[in-house]
Parts: structure tokens; sequence; C-alpha cells
């Protein structure tokens, strides 16, 4: 199966992005099925729904979110119709919507999905990530109930992302990290079998911080005082993630390769 997983998508710059890249993408590359982050396509800030059915309609076979998930209101209620939009396994106790579901790529093949978040110097104190993804992994075994199983680690520090690839090497076929949008360069197969990047980078404009327009958060490191609001820069967005194929039998992934395409970043691809 051929994967394609695409970082969190910034403000309109990265919708704008991947509705005039995902199409070509996904029939040049013949991909089976797509999954985008997209905790900050409205404004940089959460996700609408409005946005949501955009992002699906132009290829999206699964939304993640992630620490930003419900910054947009609708997306309380929204998240409950659609159950394509996943939001972090351990993001609160009584969060609506799912943070795992199986959905059918083509030929009847499963393909499973989850999300969960990171501790280390995150905002606020989640519950213990590992545990919930162990237990959705062993309800989901790789090459039996599941033709492929993809996990989006949303968290700050590339070593906890690293120590999620490893947990799950062997048993997830994909594991990549999401929530710094900047993407690292260590795409690789682990020795189980999990293609694994620390983080997938984001689908914005780099010609700002991390896809804000950059004279505020700079005002903010040098000054130490803010005047204005974040808002997402609005250059051509550069479409950030990662290109994965598995074997349908079990599961394991068998080529990895680091994507990114238009804007100001190096283009790499399959
Ligand atoms: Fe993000
Ligand atoms: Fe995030």
């Amino acid at each position: 199966m051929r994967i394609l997983f695409l970082g969190d998508v910034m403000g309109r710059a990265g919708r704008a992005a991947v509705s005039e890249r995902l199409p070509a993408l996904r029939r040049d590359w013949r991909i089976d099925f797509v999954v985008v982050n997209g905790e900050n396509a409205t404004s940089g800030m959460g996700l609408s729904g409005a946005h949501a059915k955009s992002l699906l309609e132009v290829g999206a076979d699964c939304i993640t979110l992630g620490d930003h998930a419900f910054d947009q209101k609708d997306m309380l209620q929204y998240i409950e119709t659609d159950p394509r939009i996943l939001r972090p396994l351990n993001y609160a106790k009584d969060a609506p919507g799912r943070g795992a579901a199986v959905f059918k790529a083509g030929n009847g093949r499963k393909v499973l999905v989850a999300q969960v978040l990171g501790q280390v110097f995150m905002k606020r104190p989640f519950a213990d990530p590992f545990s919930a993804v162990d237990q959705v992994l062993k309800a989901h075994p790789r090459g039996g109930m599941v033709a492929a199983s993809l996990i989006d680690m949303h968290c700050e520090a590339t070593s906890e992302k690293m120590g999620m690839g490893h947990f799950c090497d062997g048993r997830a076929s994909v594991v990549v990290g999401t929530h710094t949008h900047v993407p690292t360069a260590d795409a690789q197969l682990l020795p189980g079998g999990t293609a694994f990047q620390s983080d997938a980078g984001m689908c914005g404009d780099y010609n700002s911080v991390i896809g804000m327009e950059k004279t505020e958060p700079m005002r903010r490191f040098v000054t130490g005082m803010p005047k204005n609001r974040f808002s997402p820069a609005l250059g051509e967005a550069t479409i950030s993630g990662l290109y994965v194929e598995t074997d349908d039998a079990t599961g394991a992934a068998t080529r990895v390769e680091m994507v990114r395409q238009g804007g100001r970043l190096t283009p790499c691809g399959p």
C-alpha cells in the first residue's frame, strides 16, 4: 500500500497548497491512502468544519488534529458528524470524537490511524501516550486485523517521538511526528519494519516562524513584549510529509521517503 502523510496544514497558504497539489500527487504517485494533519488549517489555530470538508474533498482520507484540536469551537460538534476526523487519543477524558479509527483503502484493505499527544514540554499534562498507543496497537495487529497502521505522534520533543517510534517498531507500519512544523531529516525504516520520521514538518509558508508571519514572533523574541496577535504567513507554502510503501500481507513498511513540494524548501519525494 502507498501511504502519504502531510504535516500540519498552516492557515490559508497551507490549505491552498494542499488543494493545489494533493490531487496530482495522489494520481502521479498512485497513493492508496492519505492522512493530513489539520490542527492549524483555520487561521493557524484549529480546524473548522468547513475547512475539514475542503481537505477531505481534495483527497485526504483521514484528518488528524493535535493540541489545537478544538481551537475552532465548531469542531466540538463537527467531529462527531465525520468519523474521518481524529483528535488525539489522550486529549481529555471527556473530549468529543475519537482518537483512532479503522479506514478502508482500495481493495478492501483496512488501515488503522491513531493520534496521540506527547508529554514533554507540552502546555498541559496529557495522559500517558505509550499505554494509549499500546492498547490500540494490541487491538489492531498489523498484517492481521489491518493491512497497515499509522500513528501520528504529536509533541515537541524529538526524543519522545523517537521513543514512540521504537515502542511501535514491528507493530505499526508508520510512526510520524507532528506539531513542531519543522521537518526533521531522519526518515528511516526502523529494524522491525516501521517507517519513521521525527517530524513531518508543516504544509505552510516557510518564510515565517513555524508558519506564523514572522514580525510578531520576532518582536516577542527580541523585545520580550507582545504587540499584535499571531497570524499565519501567506507566501507560497511547501507541502511537507512522508511517503511510505507497505507490504499488505505483513503491514511492514518497505520504503520511506521524505516529501517536500513547492514553496521555499528544496523539493524531495519518491
Ligand atoms: Fe501544529
Ligand atoms: Fe500542535
